[in-house]
């Protein structure tokens, strides 16, 4: 993707953590009663939890699966759908679950991979959407190897970094909702968007690391602040 394809409409890049869907019903993993509070990491996310304890891996994914299907996108998620009326968005989303696009967001790429996603543990092309399907052990791809989630786990690569990060140089409008900002390489996206664009952080505790010199903060809900922002930058675009 370079410049000279971009559309004629201004450019806003949107980089969304768990704190976006929070009000969906979907715990954030950070902070009281978040999700990494009642599980430890290593023994569910990681290539060393799944080489362990296979079971018990998937069962934490298929718990969280369950409760995706059962949440519906929330104002933030319907909002951010609602600006590509008035602007070429994408989104940069670190969240696994698919509420952005169930709000009818047409671009969004996901940093940490899809729950809704199967891969074949052999064949890293073969995904599979699992539907109401859960995963098991036995379950396996056409050449016959084991089927795992399609998340990034803790200490994998993050094979969609080099396209976020493109599309966050390009960012006339750089968007930050519900995210701690505390994982790599993810968090390094905020730091490339180009000097001239504007910079928004919604979020209801700011984390530290946003640099308040050249970010708008919005201490607010995403189902608060994301419709005030989308719903300025829509009256902006009309004014123009
Ligand atoms: N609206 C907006 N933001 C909120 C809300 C809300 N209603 N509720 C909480 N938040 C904010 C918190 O203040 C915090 O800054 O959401 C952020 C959630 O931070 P984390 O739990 O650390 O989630 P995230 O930044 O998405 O984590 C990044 O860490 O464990 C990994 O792979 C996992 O993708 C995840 C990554």
């Amino acid at each position: 993707m370079s410049l000279s394809s971009s559309p004629s409409l201004q450019r806003v890049v949107v980089i969304s953590g768990a704190g976006v869907s929070a009000e969906s019903g979907l715990k954030t993993f950070r902070g009281d009663d978040g999700l990494w509070e009642g599980h430890r990491v290593e023994e569910v996310a990681t290539p060393a939890a799944w080489a362990a304890d296979p079971a018990r891996v998937l069962r934490f994914y298929n718990e969280r699966r369950e409760q995706v299907r059962a949440a519906r996108p929330n104002a933030a998620h319907r909002a951010l759908a609602e600006l590509e009326q008035g602007y070429h968005v994408d989104i940069v989303t670190q969240n696994v679950d698919d509420l952005h696009e169930r709000a009818g967001s047409s671009r969004v790429l996901h940093l940490h991979g899809e729950i809704m996603l199967a891969r074949s543990t052999i064949d890293a092309g073969c995904l599979i959407p699992l539907g109401d399907r859960d995963i098991s052990l036995g379950d396996t791809c056409p050449l016959g190897g084991q089927l795992r989630p399609h998340v990034v786990w803790f200490g994998e690569e993050v094979p969609a970094m080099a396209a976020a990060a493109e599309l966050v140089s390009q960012a006339g409008i750089l968007l930050c909702v519900g995210t701690s900002l505390q994982v790599y390489p993810a968090a390094s996206l905020v730091f490339l968007a180009p000097d001239e664009a504007r910079r928004i952080v919604v979020d209801p505790h700011i984390p530290e690391v946003v640099p308040r010199t050249i970010f708008e903060c919005l201490a607010r809900p995403a189902s608060e602040g994301v419709p005030l922002i989308v719903e300025e930058l829509l009256r902006q675009g009309a004014d123009k």
